[in-house]
């Protein structure tokens, strides 16, 4: 647990007041620790199994975390595959909601809160190449979530953003995200929709200059890539006109980067590719085909 407790240190040590990734086994740089996975969401730090049981005592890490003057609370949530995701407090006191700050924005998000908190952490890349390539476009969110890439892109002066996503839950938490920060009005708009039967609708409101693309990898009866991703890619002429730009992402280990380059190319061969986006800092990976695939392209065609 050596490693483990010298990565929070130099995590933390450069996190500022951010949200941070502390350890990242899932990366297969730690031999034996591909199970763990440890997140800072100030001032609380989650403690994330990929394992039905606690593979080994994580007391030390406990330890280590509380002795730490910013940390005010541990909990640890079981992600075991096939059994739904468990959180319990282990240590200090945990809110229920938090707001947390990433490059100047602010998010709400839920330490407590099985499964996914609010805020995919490994998509801060992403989230600073919106902001910072996003002036003055009318931008399509697509898989929306809690429209982080929205608020990133209205604070990088997008004219218009349009965020879809069929959980209304999480476009309620994109709401608050973007009153967080100050931004309102009737240029942003949330349609909760299943995207795969709604086309006609996310035509009406386009042609758009960015569309960002960020579908879950299994999700069964609303969204299975290995199905639905080229489905989706078919659609992009459309919906954009030439120079128009699509960032398309893919978080399947079990797919490399050409998944989704051999699909864009046979789907919408009017886009070209233009580059990959690296990966968050705090996400180190052994094999970096299996990190997160965050493609960008620009409609070259007429
Ligand atoms: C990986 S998350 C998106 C993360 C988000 N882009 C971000 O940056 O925070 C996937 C989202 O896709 C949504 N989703 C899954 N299937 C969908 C479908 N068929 N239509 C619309 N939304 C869908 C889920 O509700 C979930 O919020």
């Amino acid at each position: 647990m050596q490693r483990v407790i010298d990565s929070i240190s130099e995590q933390l040590a450069q996190s500022g007041d951010q949200v941070r990734r502390l350890f990242h086994g899932r990366g297969g740089l730690f031999e034996g620790l591909e199970w763990l996975v440890i997140d800072w969401l100030p001032p609380v730090a989650v403690i994330r199994v990929y394992a039905s049981e606690v593979p080994q005592p994580l007391d030390p890490v406990v330890e280590h975390l509380m002795a730490q003057s910013q940390v005010g609370g541990v909990v640890l949530q079981l992600r075991g595959r096939g059994r739904e995701a468990q959180s319990e407090v282990l240590a200090g006191d945990v809110p229920e909601k938090l707001v947390v700050e990433e490059l100047g924005l602010r998010y709400q998000v839920r330490p407590l809160q099985n499964q996914n908190s609010g805020l995919f952490l490994d998509m801060r890349p992403g989230r600073a190449w919106v902001r910072d390539n996003a002036s003055g476009a009318r931008v399509l969110n697509l898989f929306a979530y809690t429209c982080a890439f929205s608020v990133a892109a209205m604070a990088g002066g997008a004219q218009s953003v349009v965020n879809l996503d069929m959980s209304s839950g999480a476009l309620s938490v994109g709401r608050r995200n973007h009153q967080l920060n100050g931004i309102a009005g009737d240029a942003i708009t949330y349609m909760a929709l299943d995207l795969l039967r709604s086309w006609s609708r996310v035509r009406r409101q386009g042609p758009y200059d960015l569309i960002l693309i960020d579908p879950p990898s299994f999700q069964p009866g609303s969204f299975v890539a290995e199905r639905d991703y080229r489905k989706v890619l078919r659609r992009l002429d459309e919906l954009t006109l030439s120079g128009s730009r699509v960032l398309a992402c893919h978080n399947d280990p079990g797919h490399s980067e050409m998944f989704l380059r051999e699909m864009m190319a046979s789907e919408a061969p009017g886009f070209e590719f233009q580059q990959r986006l690296p990966l968050a800092e705090g996400f180190p990976e052994r094999n970096p085909e299996q990190g997160l695939k965050a493609l960008l392209y620009k409609r070259v065609d007429a």
